[in-house]
């Protein structure tokens, strides 16, 4: 049955039909302030039936009514009895639309089911009740929609719900928690007014089939061409990177697309907490950690069948991987990987840190402890920053640091920051990498020739975007042809070599 009727208006940005005849979104502009907002167009819920399935909905979780809410017209006989009049009519279109809400409510995600379904958005935010809720459209940044949690009460259950979906807990004792929804999409929420001064709060980064690719982050303007051409160079050759940053400045995003570059005969192993990176390469291990149950043990400090990263890493040096890629660096696990790094494998790694001083800073302190000396196998440092730009804000690569000389007598390091952006958002390079030259030596190539391979890439990857040839399966077979036959792309693309 049909329960919303409606069609692409004239000044609408965008429309979309996210679920036939009920749920349906539109980005508009508004003429008067050029403001973009997002509409979720859901089915007319009138007062005759909201009451109804609010209380449905409420013993259902409560554990009371849990009859099968398909079963409508038993729903509709027990509350319509106790909570209005006999004669309270229903149409099969009040039926239908009732079911709809009963099942959103109980089964799917209440108010944001429509926007998890979106294709288009990708994070959704909530600052808090009465407050229009925030998504992420790759067009147009972040928009505010026409969904809103009325109060704390209504937006407190929401999280404890969509939290016990997942599988976990949220409670006054543990307010604060980041978990994966069934669908594969990561949350952070909290509760109360313990942790944000603004009550309760939630964010999603849904789920992505295909992550973004270099391609993707050029045209978002995150870095320039000849940044990815470089950062390819190093990836093939084979480099110890981390990216760095602040809370979600699109390190994970970033490591995910360098990935890309990876060379596919070479076997990657990738450890994380929540699954994010994906991979489209054949030799790609991705192990998950598991969190244990009960109380800590006092001699292990663990909980029974916990499984961290460190335990993680520690199993995957024995497939004797090429590269090993931790999804966040926390703990003790960041040692094994720069004693790895030191020798022979190669890690990639993000870690929580605004500048490679901060970063340096916090790898030789405690809890993780990692020597100068072991500190040199790092190359370079991806610094990830936001910034806010005409009231927009946008993820840049911040700078490029690469580690150039460690003294191990008196503890002093060297940085080259090959690439760092200006105040107008473009970026400059320093004029020489050290990385270049390191790999240059290594395998006996003219630096000269190490920079014309960094040109020859940036007009690869120029030449993609010129002919729209962007999407992930259009790189990702770019990349697996220049592996097997680099002539035949160059030629392909008309890049000068
Ligand atoms: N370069 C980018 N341009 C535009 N949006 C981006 C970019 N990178 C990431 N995003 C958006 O920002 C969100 C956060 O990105 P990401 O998860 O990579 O950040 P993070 O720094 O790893 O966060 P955290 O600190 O939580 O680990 C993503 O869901 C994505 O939609
Ligand atoms: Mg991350």
């Amino acid at each position: 049955m049909t329960l919303v009727r409606i069609e692409k208006g004239d000044e609408d940005l965008s429309f979309r039909e996210i679920q036939a005849g009920t749920i349906y979104s539109r980005i508009l502009r508004d003429p008067l302030d050029n403001k973009i907002t997002y509409e979720l167009i859901e089915p007319q819920i009138d007062q005759k039936l909201d009451p109804i399935y609010r209380s449905y909905v409420r013993d259902f979780m409560n554990g009371g009514d849990r009859k099968p809410f398909d079963n409508t017209p038993d729903l509709l006989k027990g509350k319509g009895r106790k909570s209005s009049s006999p004669e309270l009519q229903f149409t099969p279109l009040d039926l239908e639309i009732l079911r709809y809400y009963v099942r959103r409510d109980t089964l799917k995600y209440g108010k944001i089911t429509g926007l998890l379904l979106d294709p288009d958005v990708e994070d959704i935010s909530c600052e808090g009740s009465n407050k229009h809720i925030y998504v992420f459209t790759k067009e147009f940044g972040y928009i505010p929609t026409n969904v809103v949690f009325k109060d704390d009460e209504d937006l407190n259950f929401f999280i404890r719900k969509i939290i016990q979906d997942s599988g976990k807990n949220i409670s006054i004792a543990d307010p604060i928690i980041d978990s994966t929804l069934p669908d594969g999409s990561r949350i952070q929420a909290s509760i109360g007014n313990y942790v944000t001064a603004s009550g309760p709060a939630f964010s999603i980064r849904k789920f992505r089939k295909e992550p973004f690719t270099p391609l993707d982050l050029i045209r978002l303007g995150t870095a320039s061409t000849e940044i990815f051409a470089y950062l390819w160079v190093c990836i093939e050759y084979g480099s110890n990177m981390i990216v760095t940053g602040g809370t979600a400045s699109g390190k994970t995003v970033m490591l995910n697309s360098i990935l890309l570059f990876i060379p596919q005969n070479l076997k990657i192993i990738t450890i994380e907490d929540t699954r994010e990176l994906r991979l489209p390469h054949e030799n790609w291990l991705s192990l998950i950690s598991r969190e244990g149950t009960g109380k800590n043990d006092p001699e292990s400090g663990k909980r029974i069948g916990e499984i961290d990263m460190f335990d993680l890493l520690t199993a995957s040096l024995r497939h004797r991987p090429n590269y090993i890629v931790i999804g966040e660096v926390r703990g003790r696990e960041a040692f094994t990987i720069f004693q790895a790094m030191s020798t022979g494998r190669y890690g990639l790694a993000t870690f929580h840190a605004e500048d490679i001083g901060t970063l340096i800073h916090r790898l030789e302190a405690k809890p993780i402890n990692i020597p100068r000396s072991l500190i040199g196998s790092l190359d370079a440092a991806i610094v990830m920053g936001n910034f806010v730009f005409k009231g927009e804000t946008r993820r840049r690569v911040k700078a490029i640091s690469e580690v150039m000389a460690v003294d191990s007598h008196h503890g002093d390091m060297t940085v080259n920051n090959v690439y760092s952006i200006n105040s107008d958002d473009t970026f400059r390079s320093s004029g020489f990498s050290y990385i270049l030259e390191k790999i240059g030596s290594r395998y006996g190539i003219p630096v000269s020739v190490m920079e014309r391979d960094v040109r020859i890439r940036k007009n690869i990857l120029e030449s993609m975007i010129r002919q729209n040839k962007v999407s992930y399966k259009e790189f990702t077979s770019m990349i697996f042809s220049f592996y097997h036959d680099r002539d035949a792309v160059i030629d392909a693309f008309q890049a000068e070599k």
